[in-house]
């Protein structure tokens, strides 16, 4: 096969940043994808609908001329969000989900959630309204082994949340461990997950094997091997409920390489590529379009796009350095050559 043409894909997971990233955060989403969920875990983070509208605002000035793409947002559950504040989002029109971060389990995540206890009329409320909970499965116990906090969050957190809340939509973002696929797979139609590029190509020896390669570091950290083959399975098995989230995070690199390196991979440059080049080793080309293009704007209750994007088996190696608001910064599997390239889109009309 020389080329395969997919519906434009969306990615329901990504963070753009602020400010003057934001020239090339977006123009960077919207080259590949149709739509993008984005994350609101700035600084401060988005905890308001104004702050989401204004935020969106930002986010389409930054988009290139000509280009559809389209943002939808999310608001950052915290202890004190309001009860109208969920009304008022689901109302909107512009927020498609509510995000769940532990206190302190990544990157600017400090104003989380402390208790799960104390956001349960929260979480009523959007059972309710029917506004998915998109969640950063990790418990941040400190006696709990950094590689076994997805596990941890599935057994102590996701299963009672689950039951106590049985219409609630249940995003579990970001998915690196054989638990949580296991968890999904056999949960109800409501529940579904995400899964990055990183995680279906790399594991925890790409991270920490023959010296430390802080670009792979993310969290949820990499897992061991079996738990890669358990994604990739997830992935490419033809289910409607995982589906792509690239969960793109860029930092500068003097953020990665550094004695207390930032969590995050950015994975736009190329992100269809590494997820073909994911399938193709799984020898499932034919199923990227549904993880890549239908599944999610299924899940969410969107249209598909109409337009496509055609890969093209074109060798090309990937920039070593790319630039976030003027400071460098090393994308995912930096210099290396991938066998598959999207081919330049034509302008779009604006909506
Ligand atoms: C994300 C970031 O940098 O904002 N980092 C990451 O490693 N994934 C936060 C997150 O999604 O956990
Ligand atoms: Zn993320």
């Amino acid at each position: 096969m020389q080329s395969l043409i997919l519906t434009l894909p969306d990615d329901w997971h990504l963070h753009l940043r602020d400010g003057a990233a934001l020239a090339d955060t977006v123009p960077a989403a919207a080259r590949q994808f149709g739509r993008g969920l984005v994350m609101p875990n700035l600084r401060p983070p988005v905890v308001t609908v104004a702050r989401a509208r204004e935020y969106r605002e930002e986010i389409l000035r930054a988009r290139p001329p000509g280009s559809a793409w389209k943002p939808l947002m999310a608001l950052y559950l915290t202890d004190n969000t309001a009860v109208e504040e969920l009304r008022a989002a689901h109302a909107s029109g512009l927020i498609v989900g509510v995000k769940y971060y532990p206190a302190g389990a990544t990157t600017n995540s400090d104003s989380g959630v402390t208790r799960l206890e104390h956001v349960a009329p929260l979480l009523a409320e959007m059972e309710r309204l029917d506004l998915p909970l998109l969640l950063h499965g990790e418990v941040t116990d400190p006696e709990v082994d950094i590689f076994d906090r997805e596990a941890v969050f599935i057994e102590r957190e996701l299963t009672p949340l689950a039951r106590r809340f049985p219409a609630l939509r249940i995003v579990l973002e970001h998915v690196t461990t054989r638990e949580g696929v296991d968890f999904v797979a056999a949960a109800p139609a409501r529940i579904v997950a995400t899964i990055t590029p990183q995680h279906l190509l790399f594991n925890r020896n790409h991270l920490l094997a023959g010296g430390l390669r802080p670009h792979f570091y993310c969290l949820p950290i990499l897992k061991r091997d079996v738990h890669q083959a358990a994604l990739v399975a997830a992935a490419t098995g033809g289910s409607g409920k995982f589906f792509l989230g690239t969960d793109s995070a860029p930092h500068p690199r003097t953020m990665k390489e550094s004695s207390c390196g930032c969590a995050g991979c950015f994975s736009h440059h190329a992100a269809l590529e590494l997820y073909a080049l994911a399938f193709e080793r799984a020898g499932a080309l034919d199923r990227l379009e549904g993880f890549a293009s239908h599944f999610g704007a299924d899940f969410y209750g969107l249209p598909r796009n109409a337009e496509t994007v055609t890969l093209e088996r074109t060798p090309w190696q990937l920039p070593e350095t790319l630039s976030l608001g003027g400071e460098p910064l090393v994308p995912l599997a930096a210099g290396e050559t991938l066998a598959w390239r999207m081919a330049a889109r034509q302008p779009q009309a604006m909506p």
